[in-house]
């Protein structure tokens, strides 16, 4: 199946997903960030830099549920993950599709504050964040909330896996160097629309 074609699949909702991320795009394109869902190429890399034994996963900005798609695919159990997503009618969508998973129609930035409200904090630090936000159109203040809560819900030396559209990272470096994380670019997706550069953040 063609890159394009598996784009469009009908989501479980019934409108193919690329068409409802394309509406989701035309009403708030900043929150959206793309326009259209990460292709096979992209989720692999994203997928593929999980850390060994990693069972409890944070995924943040799920969309259309590419990436949740691929987690449970590489073994991950619904019910050892919590999505975090904006968008009303796509946590919806993610709810029908994944219903023993938590996901929860939130921001990112209240990712503490939802983590511990729906049990997941309780069971110790998550083993991996993989997120599709879109960092580079956030001010500086958003980024470092929402990375301040990821750091807080990961345990220790865990990762936060995220894609951007450019080579460079779209973490600040001055907003990392005050994080201390350490900035790793993990790949290049280039047969992704358009193409994506995958980077992993520890601290
Ligand atoms: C670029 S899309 C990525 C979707 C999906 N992960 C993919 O790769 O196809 C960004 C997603 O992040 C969501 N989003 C934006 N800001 C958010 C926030 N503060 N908290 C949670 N989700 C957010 C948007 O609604 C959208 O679904």
């Amino acid at each position: 199946m063609s890159e394009q074609s598996r784009r469009s699949m009908p989501a479980p909702g019934g409108a193919p997903a690329a068409w409802t991320f394309f509406r989701q795009w035309l009403r708030n394109p900043r929150a959206m960030a793309a326009l259209s869902p990460s292709g096979r190429q992209l989720t692999r890399m994203m997928i593929d830099q999980l850390p060994a034994g990693a069972r409890r996963i944070v995924e943040l900005g799920a969309g259309t549920g590419v990436f949740t798609r691929a987690l449970l695919a590489r073994g991950i159990a619904q019910k050892d993950l919590l999505v975090v997503e904006l968008n009303a009618e796509l946590h919806a969508l993610l709810h029908r599709e994944f219903p023993e998973a938590s996901i929860v129609h939130g921001d990112a930035r209240d990712l503490v504050e939802i983590a511990s409200r729906v049990g997941f904090a309780q069971q110790g630090g998550a083993d991996a964040a993989i997120s599709g936000l879109g960092f580079l159109a956030m001010p500086r203040e958003i980024q470092k909330g929402i990375l301040e809560a990821i750091f807080a819900v990961l345990g220790p030396g865990r990762p936060l896996i995220q894609f951007t559209y450019g080579p460079a990272s779209p973490i600040p470096g001055d907003l990392a160097r005050e994080l201390g994380l350490v900035v790793q670019r993990a790949g290049i997706a280039p047969l992704n629309l358009p193409p994506a550069f995958v980077f992993v953040y520890t601290r």
